[in-house]
């Protein structure tokens, strides 16, 4: 998996292709989508045209997405797999991930709510037992890989010790004012990919991209906190995923360069906690578009 992935979160179908097609010229060649964001359509066509374009082969970019809440249980784990891979025009995903790890009544409301506007969970099904349907995907060859999102190492652990096809990915919102140390120590010694969203704090302000430390090092480096944020989630051993929407941050985004040892302790000591996305308490997005 290429370290530097290009997330595909954005509200409007035009700006999602056109930011697909930038980030490939800019050299992103690892492409995060998802079900729920009601784009993959938009990304396939982006990406067609572009590999098309820039002679770029499908084996040599890496595409992920995500199974929805609303599609747990093991019968509609593969069919939800097929009609992504149909909207994305690809007939292979290097990656399938579960979105998050929590059930939704099932159905093509994929923000099922009752009358007082409470979340619709759907009980009868286990993590474990999507997982299994999960598994059945790599059997098939239909993914190359599977794993988790917006998980916590407690719900991890189960699912880590009875996989038969281990999670490959764990993907998890990580920044400065929310490192996840331990369970990124806990990727590292299980071989998990630790993939990092929001590596800019969502872009929030005040946020990580305007912390005094980080603009501090940027001014000192000669690159932009942007930059600055995302080559210390590299260097601290993660995979990370971001949403430039211009051509020209999306080559500002690809274009990081290594720290120095001094600049990463600062940020490491940075003492700020905030979380960003409650999407891991609930299972309800906080950043996705409604109405289409
Ligand atoms: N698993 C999950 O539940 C989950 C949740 C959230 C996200 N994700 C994935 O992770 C991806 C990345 O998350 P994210 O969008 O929060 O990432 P992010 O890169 O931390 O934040 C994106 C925001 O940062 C701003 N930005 C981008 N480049 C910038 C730069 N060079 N300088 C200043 N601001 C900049 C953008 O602003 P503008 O809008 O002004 O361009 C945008 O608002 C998503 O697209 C999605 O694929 C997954």
């Amino acid at each position: 998996m290429p370290v530097l992935g290009f997330g595909t979160l954005i509200p409007d179908a035009a700006a999602t292709i056109s930011a697909t097609r930038d980030a490939l010229e800019a050299g992103f060649r690892h492409f995060d989508c998802a079900e729920r964001y009601r784009n993959e359509s938009q990304v396939g066509e982006a990406l067609q045209t572009g590999l098309a374009a820039g002679g770029i082969a499908r084996e040599d970019i890496f595409v992920t997405t995500k199974l929805w809440n609303t599609n747990h249980r093991p019968e509609r784990v593969e069919p939800a797999c097929r009609a992504s891979l149909a909207r994305l025009g690809l007939d292979y995903l290097d990656l399938y991930l579960i979105h998050t790890p929590f059930a939704f009544q099932p159905g093509d409301d994929q923000d099922p709510r009752d009358q007082n506007g409470h979340i619709i969970y759907d009980d009868s099904v286990t993590l474990l037992e999507t997982w299994g349907a999960m598994e059945s995907l790599v059997d098939s060859g239909r993914c190359r890989a599977i794993g988790l999102s917006d998980i916590g190492l407690k719900e991890l652990l189960p699912i880590y010790e009875s996989a038969r096809i281990k999670p490959a990915v764990v993907q998890v919102e990580a920044h400065p004012y929310l490192p996840e140390t331990e369970l990124l120590e806990f990727c590292k010694e299980k071989d998990i990919v630790f993939l990092a969203f929001a590596p800019l704090g969502h872009g929030i302000r005040p946020g990580p991209l305007e912390d005094p430390v980080v603009s501090a090092i940027a001014a000192r480096v000669g690159k932009t906190p942007a930059q600055v944020l995302l080559a210390w989630a590299v260097q601290r051993g993660t995979a990370l995923l971001t949403t430039p929407r211009t051509a020209a941050r999306a080559r500002e985004n690809f274009n990081i360069s290594a720290l120095p040892e001094d600049a990463l302790d600062q940020i490491n000591r940075i003492q700020t906690r905030q979380r960003l996305n409650a999407v891991v308490k609930t299972g309800s997005p906080g950043f996705i578009p409604q109405g289409r």
